[in-house]
């Protein structure tokens, strides 16, 4: 798997064209891993999750979390990266979707706060190691630099889904 390259990408991205970053970030990772079937940012809010730009074969349901409810809302809550190998095991899960089968949710942070998150949908069981965790980790690092660039950047949800990242490059 080409974490290494593809952190150097998402760096790039981000120095050079940092509004477009969340959007552009969202859809490189769902296009370059195939096993990231889902791919969405969620910003914080008052005491919310607001789905931001996401890629995927659909649009989910869940577009508003309270902070604690969820997988989302518990790893919002916590600051730590959740990453649940069987969703229909884990009593917090909110279903999305049914090919779902795992989950990862790696908070984005500024400072002590937790401003956002990259929430990542799998089709197969198990599909999240160490590595997924410890490039998203630095991926959402990345990301944390754009504040305060994010909150000038809008949250509502792409009612086209990714759609609008065409406008955009
Ligand atoms: N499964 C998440 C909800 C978000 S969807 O996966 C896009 C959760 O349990 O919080």
């Amino acid at each position: 798997m080409d974490f290494g390259p593809a952190l150097s990408e998402i760096r790039t991205i981000i120095t050079e064209a940092p509004r477009e970053a969340p959007d552009r970030v969202v859809e490189l990772l769902h296009d370059r891993f195939p096993h990231y079937d889902w791919v969405g940012i969620y910003w914080v809010e008052d005491r919310e999750l607001v789905l931001g730009p996401w890629k995927g074969p659909a649009a989910t349901e869940h577009t508003r979390i309270p902070i604690g409810k969820g997988v989302c809302g518990a790893a919002a809550a916590s600051g730590r990266t959740e990453i649940v190998p069987d969703v229909s095991k884990d009593p917090r899960y909110l279903a999305c979707f049914a090919s779902t089968r795992s989950e990862i949710v790696v908070p984005i942070r500024a400072g002590t706060r937790v401003i956002g998150e990259i929430d990542i949908d799998g089709r197969d069981l198990d599909a999240f190691g160490t590595l997924d965790r410890m490039f998203l980790e630095a991926v959402a690092a990345l990301l944390s630099t754009l504040w305060p660039v994010i909150p000038e950047t809008p949250t509502i949800p792409h009612p086209a889904g990714h759609a609008a990242l065409a406008g955009n490059s």
